[in-house]
């Protein structure tokens, strides 16, 4: 059942009932349909009402319908919105908690609309790439006036009721507390008697200068929508509101809503939206599992890292301590967690009590006596197994039993981490990515032995602290810099065979990178790779990779922090300056290698930088260290700057075609430095059978 029908005192009361969200996937139109065809028939009712059950009013079209016939099946959205407003009984939308896309696009085609106050009320289709197609670009201006509903339908943000009250959106938003049935169906008789039935169709939008206005924001929304073509093409539609007829202005929004609907951009935000959720659905773990409370916290550690670990935790309200070895480290640490905060203030984006309050959740300490009743410590020392080895026993022998130890390691083995504890269950991997307090990401990495309540917690506390958290197996470098390393790997080659830094990181941030390879190991520090690097040489000898990063570092430059790396930095200015000096250390080791540069088009940069991303995903997918190809998109999306009209690498070389990526793999595997290139097998058989990363 996906609509209940129920008469109250003559009044017909329909209840969308689809779980979660009311989404109006082809049952539940059929559904309404039916109920509101019932209601017409009936004699005995005068009015009709129709809400949602559960959680929404209903959260619009079913986007998981979006890919299948069900979608454009009879009835559509737009024959259930027509038998609402054609119904000769007056019909009208109650709405609470959640009234979105179609499903406000349906409150607009009913004759009457009333509201609890605190829902959230939105046209957010331009968040998954597309424009209201249901006849809101055209009906939402006749309520709400040019300018209010072309703002809603551009940047999809909702609006709460209450703020709209007063608006010909609401014929009545009810005070808190409200019985909502009840009070519309009381509505519903007051207006029952009342013709002609009012129809926002037959509404204008009044806005004598709307010409200069819609040529200012055109080019408003221009510039700010980059690559995204839907901003433009909202208000494109919303302009036909005003410039065409009706029932005109809704067959130019259909045209442009299917076309929208076609494009890679909406398929990548629709990846995007569900791969998040389905991020924190681990098959083995339901999502009943009992979880921990997470009501204090500590920190070890409070260097770049830690600090902003411990923003996090007091930006959700919940207060941390922070352990350090040396007083004046504390100290230290402490300022610049404090000097962030204030920073954040002076931009106003923060306000003094809150900012006060924050600083006031986070406390140091050098002892572990202090912290031994955290419901969960995050370790954040020195990327050093003997240092973790001595944190991780202090723990142990201190931390009340059911605490959680986690580690911030970005490299390290999570599994011998647990063994320095007697309770490897409580051990898991919390990798924050840098600036902690800012970055979306956390790879949580699940450790052989790490118990199903610690994951389920750990996942649930991401949210809370506002992260995309995505679960990673263990190996070094857990999903993302696992990936990362080959992408680098090549980014190294390019230059010993023809490229320089400035033209490998172009090609990548023309492909929609935020940031090309080397400036990122400008900002991150090229002292870290070289670390790794150093270990990799002892425990793996023999790999192949250029020795340009190497020699950067020797002469001391790690990036920003140093004033040089791969680019030259003046003090105070982030800005990447080419640097000849860097240059002719690239030609200079070119010839050293006995190689003939040659110029590399910015095609193949981006190909071998992006496939080799996809290729170590495939291997990553493959053992398991990865769930699905989406949890690598969101790693991708949310921590590494990958373009989201691109949806992640996996998605991408979905688009691509997998056997046109694997084409290039095998190409590029015969030329210079091929033997970096080994197709991945799982590459190799879904491209055989035809298949996709994402299914
Ligand atoms: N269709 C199908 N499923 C939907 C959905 C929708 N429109 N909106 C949300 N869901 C599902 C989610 O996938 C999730 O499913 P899961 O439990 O299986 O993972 C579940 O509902 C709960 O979603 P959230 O985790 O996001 O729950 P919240 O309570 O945090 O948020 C929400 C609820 C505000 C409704 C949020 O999910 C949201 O913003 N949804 C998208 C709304 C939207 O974009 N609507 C427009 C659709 S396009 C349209 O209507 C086209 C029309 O113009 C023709
Ligand atoms: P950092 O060097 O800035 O800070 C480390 C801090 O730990 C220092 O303040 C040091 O005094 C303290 N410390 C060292 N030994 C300690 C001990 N025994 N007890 C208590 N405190 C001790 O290092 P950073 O960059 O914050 O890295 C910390 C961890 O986070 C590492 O495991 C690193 O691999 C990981 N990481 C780092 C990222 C980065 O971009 N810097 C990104 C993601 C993870």
């Amino acid at each position: 059942m996906s609509a209940d029908y129920q008469v109250h005192d003559n009044v017909a009361v329909i209840t969308l009932n689809n779980p979660p969200v009311n989404g109006m996937g082809l049952a539940t139109r059929t559904a309404a349909v039916a109920a509101l065809r019932r209601a017409q028939d009936d004699g005995a009712i005068v009015a009709i009402v129709l809400t949602g059950a559960g959680k929404a009013f209903s959260g619009g079209a079913d986007i998981k319908e979006f890919n299948s016939p069900n979608a454009l099946a009879e009835p559509s959205l737009f024959a259930l919105i027509a038998t609402a407003e054609g119904s000769t009984k007056p019909v009208v939308a109650a709405i609470h908690s959640v009234c979105m896309g179609g499903g406000l696009e349906l409150a607009l085609g009913c004759h009457y609309r009333v509201a609890l106050p605190g829902a959230q009320i939105a046209l957010p289709e331009v968040k998954l790439g597309l424009l209201p197609g249901a006849g809101g670009t055209q009906r939402l201006p006749r309520v709400l006036g040019l300018e209010m509903a072309l703002n809603m339908i551009v940047s999809g943000t909702p609006v709460l009721s209450e703020k709209l009250a007063g608006t010909m959106l609401f014929n009545e938003v009810f005070s808190a507390g409200t019985d909502l049935v009840p009070a519309a169906v009381a509505f519903a008789k007051s207006v029952a008697a009342l013709r002609p039935l009012p129809k926002v169709r037959e509404m204008t939008v009044d806005y004598p200068e709307h010409a200069a206005f819609l040529a200012s924001t055109r080019a408003t929304v221009k510039a700010a929508a980059g690559p995204f073509p839907a901003p433009l093409e909202c208000v494109e539609t919303v302009a036909a509101s005003v410039t065409m007829p009706f029932d005109e202005g809704i067959k130019f929004e259909r045209q442009r809503f299917m076309h929208l609907m076609q494009t890679t951009e909406s398929k990548a935000l629709r990846h995007a939206f569900f791969a998040e959720r389905l991020a924190s659905k681990i098959p083995d773990v339901p999502a009943d599992t009992p979880t921990r409370a997470i009501d204090k916290a500590a920190v070890i550690g409070a260097g770049t890292m830690g600090g902003g670990i411990a923003m996090n935790f007091a930006n959700a309200g919940i207060p941390v301590i922070l352990l350090e070895t040396k007083q004046e480290a504390l100290d230290k640490g402490l300022a610049t967690i404090r000097k962030n905060y204030e920073n954040t203030m002076k931009k106003g984006k923060l306000t003094p009590e809150k900012c006060a309050q924050r600083i006031g959740l986070i406390s140091g300490t050098l002892d572990y006596a202090a912290i031994a009743s955290a419901d969960i410590v995050v370790e954040a020392v020195f990327e050093d197994l003997a240092v973790k080895e001595t944190v991780f026993r202090q723990l142990d022998a201190v931390m009340k039993p059911g605490a959680i130890l986690a580690s911030n390691t970005s490299t390290l083995d999570v599994d011998k981490i647990a063994a320095f504890t007697g309770r490897p269950q409580d051990v898991i991997g919390t990798h924050f990515f840098s600036p902690a307090n800012v970055m979306k990401l956390l790879e949580i990495v699940r450790g052989k032995a790490t118990a199903k309540d610690v994951l389920a917690t750990t996942l649930a506390l991401s949210k809370k602290l506002k992260k995309t958290g995505v679960v990673s197996g263990v190996c070094d470098g857990f999903i993302g810099n696992r990936m990362v390393e080959q992408y680098v790997r090549q980014a190294g080659f390019l230059l010993d065979e023809g490229a320089l830094p400035a033209q490998v990181d172009r090609a990548a941030e023309q492909f929609g990178f935020a940031m090309g390879p080397f400036r990122m190991g400008d900002l991150a520090g090229n002292d870290i790779g070289w670390y790794i690097r150093k270990r990799r040489a002892i425990e793996s000898p023999g790999m192949l990779y250029s020795k340009t990063a190497d020699l950067l570092c020797e002469q001391g430059r790690f990036g920003q922090k140093t004033g040089a790396g791969w680019y030259d930095y003046k003090a105070g200015d982030r800005t990447a300056y080419p640097s000849p000096l860097v240059d002719d250390m690239v030609l200079a080791h070119s010839a050293a290698l006995g190689v003939t540069r040659r110029v590399i088009s910015d095609a193949e940069i981006v190909e071998r930088l992006v496939y080799s991303l996809v290729n170590e995903g495939a291997q990553i997918l493959a053992e398991g260290i990865a769930m699905r190809a989406s949890d690598i998109d969101m790693v991708y999306l949310t921590g590494y700057g990958f373009p989201l009209y691109r949806g992640g690498p996996m998605f991408y070389a979905d688009t691509v075609g997998l056997p046109n990526v694997l084409a290039a793999i095998e190409h590029y595997a015969r030329g210079a430095n091929g033997a970096a290139w080994v197709a991945a097998p799982l590459l190799v058989q879904l491209a055989a059978d035809g298949k996709q990363f994402n299914r």
